[in-house]
């Protein structure tokens, strides 16, 4: 394996294949006034753009990540919507603070944010040291730490779509290139090589999904558990058919099943890139770090409005934290992430 290079006209973090552990960060600027804040954000992606770029090269300073493997650690920064609109940077219009939606328990100690980094890599050793180079390089050019959530995936063949906790297949129905260009990245112009990331911490309830009869679980999730075919289908990557029917009039794919009101159907076709990880921080916290990319931060509300208010899965999940940020376009070698803020 050859390392993932930083540089390119978008973060490796949204692109490069899906890597076995995560860890997220999120800092707060000091919130001085708006031009001192500017110029603190500034500082801090000129020292998140160093570190990051020197911890993914093949020969990164720091002893402890020259191992001998090769660690194939990807990035993503991003900045949040309060930050954004208090410094009046150039981000999508969409960016905003989520609604509440019925049923969120979420804490704000464990969400939100000015600025939020994303790494990604094959163990928890890396993401450990990296995530330590990170904090310090960001609090010595003046952000201030607000949380950090390490997560992580199941052992999962190339080419085969990881499991959650309730031992669904996640993440099938995710966008071809073709539709990631449409839905994913935003439009032509400054923002094309960006994308807005939601990030929601969901409680699982890993026990009572579980305890359900097989044929009930599936009709939860749309989905068949064991190889993930839909309700509707045979295979795997078979599209759900919301549409199908059974003889005596009632759907294939049941009204309140999730994968029915999530579907790209209701929604003219818009499809957000999941890449969902697991996290498991005690003895009853256990659950999702959803993470999903999307052009539009609205894709995102129409499809969790349908799901917190009709979701067959909601007994079994609960949203305790939640994060939104404009992931920046890639830095070239000469670059520094966010040289498009400043307008
Ligand atoms: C599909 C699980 C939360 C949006 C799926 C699938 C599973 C799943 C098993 C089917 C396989 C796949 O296509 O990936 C879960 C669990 C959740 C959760 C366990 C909470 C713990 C959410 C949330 C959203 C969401 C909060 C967005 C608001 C979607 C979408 C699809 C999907 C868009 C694809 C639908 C399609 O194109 O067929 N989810 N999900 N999910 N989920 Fe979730």
């Amino acid at each position: 394996a050859t390392a993932i290079s930083f540089h390119g006209t978008r973060q490796a973090g949204v692109l490069a294949p899906q890597q076995p552990a995560t860890h997220l960060l999120a800092f707060d600027l000091p919130r001085t006034s708006a031009a001192a804040d500017r110029k603190t954000l500034r500082e801090v992606l000129g020292a998140l753009t160093g570190t990051l770029a020197t911890a993914a090269s093949e020969a990164p300073a720091d002893p402890r990540l020259q191992s001998g493997a090769t660690t194939r650690l990807t990035s993503l920064v991003g900045i949040g919507p309060a930050a954004a609109a208090r410094l009046r940077l150039d981000v999508p219009a969409s960016l905003a603070v989520l609604p509440a939606f019925p049923g969120d328990r979420l804490d704000p100690r464990r969400g939100d944010g000015d600025l939020l980094v994303q790494l990604c890599a094959a163990d928890r050793w890396t993401l450990t040291v990296v995530a330590e180079l990170v904090a310090a390089a960001a609090r010595s050019a003046g952000a201030v730490p607000r949380w950090t959530q390490s997560g992580f995936m199941a052992p999962t063949a190339p080419g085969t779509t990881p499991r959650n906790l309730f031992g669904s297949k996640d993440g099938t129905a995710n966008p071809d290139r073709a539709a990631a260009d449409q839905w994913v990245w935003g439009p032509s112009g400054a923002h094309r090589d960006g994308t807005v990331l939601v990030y929601r911490r969901i409680h699982m309830d890993v026990a009572g999904f579980g305890a359900l009869p097989e044929g009930k679980r599936d009709r939860v999730i749309g989905r068949r558990a064991g190889d993930g075919s839909p309700l509707s289908g045979t295979a795997e990557h078979d599209e759900p058919d919301v549409y199908a029917k059974n003889p005596d009039g009632s759907y294939v794919i049941p009204a309140t099943a999730h994968v029915r009101l999530a579907s790209p159907r209701l929604d003219r076709g818009a499809r957000m890139l999941r890449r969902s990880y697991s996290y498991d921080d005690g003895p009853d916290d256990r659950g999702l770090l959803f993470c999903a990319f999307m052009r539009d931060l609205n894709q995102f509300v129409r499809v969790q409005e349908r799901l917190a208010t009709r979701d067959a899965l909601n007994p079994f999940v609960q949203h305790r934290a939640s994060a939104v940020a404009y992931v920046l376009p890639g830095a070239g070698k000469s670059g520094t992430l966010g040289d498009g803020l400043w307008t």
